[in-house]
């Protein structure tokens, strides 16, 4: 292969050629039989443009605006855990990235560099994403250096009650490192000989009796606005509403948590729907071209957010790895908004897609 890679796929084989098979593994694996992992590439796949033609496409516009908040185009980095093991530079170089493509990152709970390293490393919009952790202090006390330092939403990550069951991390004894943001909290650091020793960390960490009530204790310890991440079904888009979120992230965990839920794209539009305009839908899972972008965009979604090709790009090639991989995805969605004839990010709507319902509902 070259080695200035032209699309995503491209940098994941130069990030499994650059990393350990233990993180290569760690980073591009899911639960289980791995059927939602593929299935929310392939999902893609079955959903068809239908673009319009003999549109004054000459000047294209991606910029839109996520919680008040400008950025370039609608595709946002959404939280990864411990990019130190991807890159020595690890999340401070993601951040930096963001902040050039000038979008905004979400950092992981689970970060190597410190939310304060991440925040004075550049200018990037950030928002903080937040486990609950059992002892309800550890998650308080970093929502809070991240609201000081200037984070400007949390992500409440709600599928993860336990750790999805990660083979690969299990036969290869995945490490779990002693994390900075938690020092003098809390050791991270897992000795034991069995297993994964990340999925022992997080299932002693996480709080598996979090419920809709504790919404209210998160609003209690925060004044910034809260997005629940990893809804998937029209019942708890309502839910979200009516407990007042700000808005919420349709996902599931890239494949890594519950094997056999459906891929995050064939249950957006039911979640829009759902939610009927009164917060905004974000999206994650499986992009990997421009062309997923615009069918996300499409079906309701009003930003999408990229997990693992960002750890691709950070893995083969540092900050501007990252970079890359947001631009490339960028100037990809460019172009399919140029040949389906849509000018600008609002243009884009549901009349540009055909999905596996529609040609369903046309056979009836
Ligand atoms: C290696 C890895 C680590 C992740 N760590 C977190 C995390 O710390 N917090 C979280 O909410 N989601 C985490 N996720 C899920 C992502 O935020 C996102 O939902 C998912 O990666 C989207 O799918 P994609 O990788 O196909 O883009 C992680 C995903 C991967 C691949």
């Amino acid at each position: 292969m070259a080695t200035e890679p032209v699309n995503v796929s491209e940098f994941q084989e130069l990030a499994k050629q650059a990393l350990p098979k233990m993180f290569y593994d760690f980073y591009s694996g899911g639960a289980e039989d791995q059927y939602t992992l593929r299935e929310n590439i392939e999902a893609f796949s079955r959903i068809m443009f239908q673009p319009r033609v003999l549109v004054d496409v000459s000047c294209i516009n991606l910029s839109t605006t996520i919680l008040g908040y400008k950025i370039s185009s609608p595709i946002m980095v959404a939280p990864t855990g411990m990019h130190k093991l991807a890159h020595p530079e690890g999340e401070v170089a993601t951040a930096r990235a963001a902040a050039a493509c000038k979008t905004i990152m979400v950092l992981s709970f689970s970060s190597t560099c410190t939310v304060e390293e991440v925040a004075s490393s550049c200018n990037a919009i950030r928002f903080f994403q937040v486990y609950v952790h059992r002892r309800r202090d550890i998650s308080a006390v970093l929502v809070q250096r991240a609201e000081r330092c200037g984070y400007k939403a949390i992500v409440l990550t709600a599928d993860t009650p336990r750790l999805g069951r990660r083979e690969a991390d299990i036969k290869n004894k995945m490490i779990s490192p002693q994390l900075k943001n938690f020092e003098g909290l809390l050791s991270t650091e897992v000795v034991s000989e069995k297993g994964s020793k990340l999925a022992a960390f997080a299932n002693g960490a996480l709080d598996p009796s979090l419920s809709w009530k504790d919404i209210a204790w998160l609003k209690s310890i925060t004044n910034l606005p809260i997005l629940i991440k990893g809804v998937l079904t029209a019942e708890d888009a309502v839910k979200a509403v009516e407990v007042g979120v700000a808005g919420i992230i349709v996902s599931n965990h890239g494949g890594r948590q519950l094997d056999y839920v459906p891929a995050t794209i064939s249950v957006l539009e039911e979640v829009v729907q759902a939610v009927g305009g009164r917060i905004p839908v974000l999206f994650d899972g499986g992009i990997r071209r421009g062309t997923d972008v615009f069918k996300a965009l499409a079906l309701g979604a009003q930003a999408v957010l990229i997990g693992r090709p960002v750890i691709f790009g950070l893995a083969a090639k540092g900050e501007y790895g990252v970079r890359r991989v947001i631009e490339m995805l960028r100037d990809e969605l460019e172009l399919t908004m140029t040949l389906c004839g849509c000018r600008s990010v609002k243009e884009i709507t549901r009349s540009y897609v055909q999905t596996e319902r529609d040609s369903l509902r046309s056979l009836l």
